[in-house]
């Protein structure tokens, strides 16, 4: 029996932590994927994992700082995989820098990374699916900083409110080609031990009505269903995953009785 080509996705540092999870969970889901990360050897590791013939995912080392990068990489990923149906810009760097000390290099690299990757990475898909008269899906991962503020990440917070917007405007541009483009904002996800401080977990859960921070399974599945059919109409969307955390000030209901 012949079996269907696979869809094929292109994901943005996917060597590790959520993006990781996003690119196994396409390839659970029955997409080709193209393992990007500036880290290549990590990219390596997962795309060797998910299919060691190559036949299903293929690892490339993009810095989507970089437009020269994201133009060669797609060219190859291309040549080499077939045609990109869809994206998941996930690369990101978030430092932290109070603003009286940060420097121009560490802005622009937050900017360039986060902000100015995403449009480039947008565009290059879209200049190849609109070549192909075939139409396509973008999901780029914003965050919370994007409408809350939080010391030390001035940059970190411009770029995610600026990838919301870059959302609404592709979408606008790209949606009349049958391309959607969609984001999502997740709240602090715990990617790895030692991000954050046992004591730090304990503070913030209580300020998140679902009573917990994130995993990174927590946002494979939106991100996922924002790619299918079911979400055919959604486009220009940002969805917040943060256990509520954004919803307003949250007092927990046995203190707000003795308040
Ligand atoms: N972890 C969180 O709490 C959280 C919350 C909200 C949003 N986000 C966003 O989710 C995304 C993933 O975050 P994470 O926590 O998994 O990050 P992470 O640092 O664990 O992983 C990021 C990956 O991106 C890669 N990367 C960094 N710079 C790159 C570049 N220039 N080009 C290509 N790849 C590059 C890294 O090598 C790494 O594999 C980011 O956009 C981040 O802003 C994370």
């Amino acid at each position: 029996m012949v079996q269907a080509k696979r869809p094929l996705a292109l994901v943005t540092g996917a060597g590790r932590s959520i993006g990781r999870s996003i690119a196994q969970a396409l390839h659970e889901r029955g997409y080709a994927v193209a393992v990007t990360d500036f880290d290549e050897e990590s990219a390596g590791m997962l795309a060797g994992e998910l299919s060691p013939d190559g036949g299903s995912a293929r690892a490339y080392r993009l810095d989507v700082s970089s437009a020269s990068s994201i133009a060669r990489v797609f060219e190859s990923v291309e040549r080499e995989m077939g045609d990109i149906d869809v994206l998941i810009n996930n690369a990101g760097v978030y430092p932290s820098r109070p603003a009286l000390e940060m420097s121009e290099e560490e802005w622009d690299q937050v900017m360039d990374t986060n902000l100015k990757g995403t449009f480039f990475c947008s565009q290059a898909l879209a200049r190849s699916l609109v070549k192909r008269g075939a139409g396509g899906s973008i999901v780029n991962i914003a965050s919370t900083s994007a409408f809350s503020a939080r010391t030390g990440v001035a940059h970190y917070g411009a770029s995610k409110a600026g990838v919301v917007m870059l959302t609404k405007s592709l979408a606008q541009e790209f949606g009349p080609l049958g391309i959607r483009v969609n984001a999502v904002a997740p709240g602090l996800v715990e990617v790895r031990e030692g991000l954050v401080s046992p004591a730090y977990r304990d503070q913030i859960s209580t300020v998140i009505p679902s009573g917990r921070i994130g995993t990174p399974d927590d946002i494979v599945g939106v991100v996922a269903f924002l790619l299918t059919s079911d979400a055919s109409y959604v486009n220009g969307e940002c969805i917040v995953i943060d256990g509520g955390f954004l919803t307003g000030r949250f007092v927990q209901r046995a203190a707000a009785r003795t308040a």
